[in-house]
């Protein structure tokens, strides 16, 4: 391969699953006045990443075809753009993308999307961390309005899917502050959810789990709502009087049901959470990794070359954990 080229993963159009997925080999792109170029040692896979494919964000992403996917990329910065000013070449770094690009060799990124790496954070734990960490901690903190720090009120909190990419951190960070945690997931991940830090595990395909019933007869203050095809009327019995579900996925109907409860004025809440991938909260989950407070799960990890087994993985929707790709 010319030392100009890259290999990437690409798709041409929307639709078509993993099978759509092309291995090329690409130019390496150039960092622009205010981006760096990142030598990728790994990228996380994110079910918006697939979603994007069947056109979720269209018209605006993906902005052209063909369109290289991945958002999530964690590695070495070989090349700065000149307006750069806090990273340098070798810097080890992880990085949110807001126009794709990561599964490839190398990607750029925004000097303001990319965040330092410390020696004890893997880059496979990095790259598991943005889109996913980023949900989880904004859904608690900005949306529920728990203090990780432990200086609130105590909440009785649920997470739905915890065993999932965004559920495994909510329960770890909901377990900072002061928090006790219900959490939801598969028969075969209840050892796992219970050693994240939950209090109590449904689990998901029992009657009582598929009714969100806690063990010990709580009421929810707060849901973190981690997954899809829970209506309104399973969360409602199970809230507190002021409970609220923060939504992770929000649909159309979600959004119906925001403005139901806005117009009756009900005293129990629906917010849904679209994530703002905000520099300082990348940089503080980086933070509790490094310090051990923060163990991302990892499900799978795929060498570049099998990369549509990872998109099928996500797709299927079972993951235990972040779902990884190494170039
Ligand atoms: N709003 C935002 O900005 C934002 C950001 C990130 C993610 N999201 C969305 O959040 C959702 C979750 O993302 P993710 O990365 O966590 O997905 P994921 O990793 O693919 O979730 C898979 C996990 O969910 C579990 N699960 C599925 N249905 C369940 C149910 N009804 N009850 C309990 N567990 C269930 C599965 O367990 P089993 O294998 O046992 O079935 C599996 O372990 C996605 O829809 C994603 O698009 C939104």
């Amino acid at each position: 391969m010319s030392k100009d080229l890259m290999r990437a993963i690409q798709y041409s159009k929307y639709g078509g699953g993993a099978a759509a997925l092309k291995h090329v080999e690409v130019p390496i792109p150039t960092p622009k006045k205010d981006e760096v170029l990142i030598k990728v040692e790994a990228a996380g896979i994110n079910p918006i990443d697939w979603k994007i494919q069947k056109g979720i964000a269209r018209p605006f992403l993906p902005r052209k075809f063909p369109f290289i996917p991945g958002t999530d990329v964690a590695g070495e910065i070989i090349k700065v753009g000149p307006g750069v000013k806090n990273f340098k070449v070798g810097d080890k770094v992880v990085a949110v993308l807001g126009n794709g690009g990561g599964l490839a060799e190398f990607a750029v990124a925004k000097e303001g999307s990319t965040v330092a790496r410390p020696s004890e954070v893997s880059a496979v734990e990095a790259a598991a961390l943005p889109i996913a960490g980023l949900a989880a901690h904004q859904s608690l903190t900005k949306a529920a309005g728990v203090k990780l720090d432990g200086s609130g009120q105590q909440v009785n909190i649920l997470i739905t899917a915890a065993s999932g990419g965004v559920g495994q951190y909510a329960v770890q960070l909901a377990k900072l502050g002061n928090t006790h945690v219900t959490a939801t997931c598969g028969a075969r991940n209840i050892d796992l959810v219970k050693s994240l830090g939950a209090d109590e595990v449904l689990d998901y395909k029992t009657p009582d789990g598929a009714a969100l019933k806690s063990p010990s007869g709580l009421k929810y203050d707060v849901v973190i709502h981690c997954t899809t095809g829970i209506p309104w009327s399973t969360f409602e019995p199970n809230l507190s009087s002021n409970g609220k579900v923060v939504d992770t996925t929000p649909g159309v109907s979600t959004l119906m049901s925001v403005a139901v409860k806005k117009l009756t004025c009900s005293k129990k809440q629906l917010i849904p959470v679209f994530t703002d991938p905000k520099k300082e909260n990348l940089e503080y989950l980086v933070k509790l990794v490094q310090e051990e407070k923060l163990k991302p799960v990892i499900d799978s990890k795929h060498p570049l070359s099998k990369a549509e087994d990872a998109w099928a993985k996500s797709i299927d929707g079972h993951a235990t954990g972040k779902i990884i790709v190494e170039p």
